[in-house]
């Protein structure tokens, strides 16, 4: 199934599914970056780019949590994800909502602040051209987030492989590791929650001289 035909069938029901894999027990990930991460690294003021932003999940945590966003951009491959996110943000004139693949940006070098991607890279199949893109269209000195689900450590490996016959039915996936399209260890910081099956990464793009 592609991409886009999955989240044509989910986008209506996708508020209500999320908290599945990304709530309750399975929320230590995005806890931690509601505590520790978006009030240290997304600059106030800035302006954000979000990365497979489905519904906008992501711009709705900013904004409850207060984070002043001077603009804030949303890129998605799926149609019908962005005509959500379009209808429940049409009340806020700094958000922008883009049809695109995360492959190939619609946007200039250098031009935004910070940049945060949850549980969308795990669907790209060029990995590493998505995050080489996400860098190339950050400032000098800005942060890259990504939040993926990835490969659990053993024992927690085997109830993954046991329940792969259902992801047939799911938007094509995978379990991502840092090593897939990181190259390079400076600047970079990872944790991993849920018995490694989620992982955040933070990237630090190389700051100006
Ligand atoms: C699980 S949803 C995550 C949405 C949102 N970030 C969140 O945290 O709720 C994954 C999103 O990634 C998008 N996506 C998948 N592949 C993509 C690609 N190549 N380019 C842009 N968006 C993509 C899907 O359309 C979907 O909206």
């Amino acid at each position: 199934m592609k991409v886009q035909t999955a989240y044509r069938i989910l986008a209506p029901g996708y508020d209500w599914l999320r908290p599945l894999w990304a709530g309750g027990i399975l929320g230590d990930a995005e806890r931690f970056l509601e505590r520790e991460i978006l009030p240290q690294q997304c600059p106030p003021g800035g302006v954000v780019l979000d990365l497979g932003c489905g519904t906008g999940a992501n711009l709705e945590r900013m904004l409850k949590m207060g984070i002043p966003i001077r603009k804030y951009a949303g890129v998605d491959i799926s149609p019908a994800m962005i005509r959500c996110a379009r209808r429940k943000f049409s009340w806020f004139r700094d958000a922008q909502f883009y049809l695109s693949d995360l492959e190939r940006l619609p946007f200039s070098d250098n031009t935004f602040d910070f940049a945060i991607s949850t549980w969308a890279l795990e669907h790209v199949p060029q990995v590493k051209l998505a995050v080489d893109e996400s860098l190339r269209v950050l400032k000098r000195g800005a942060c890259l987030v990504l939040l993926s689900h990835s490969l659990p450590n053993l024992p927690w490996r085997i109830p993954v492989y046991l329940i792969k016959p259902i992801f047939r039915f799911a938007p094509p996936m995978r379990l991502l590791s840092p090593r897939d399209y990181s190259s390079s260890d400076s600047g970079d910081h990872t944790w991993h929650f849920a018995k490694g099956l989620h992982t955040l990464h933070l990237l630090t793009t190389e700051a100006a001289t």
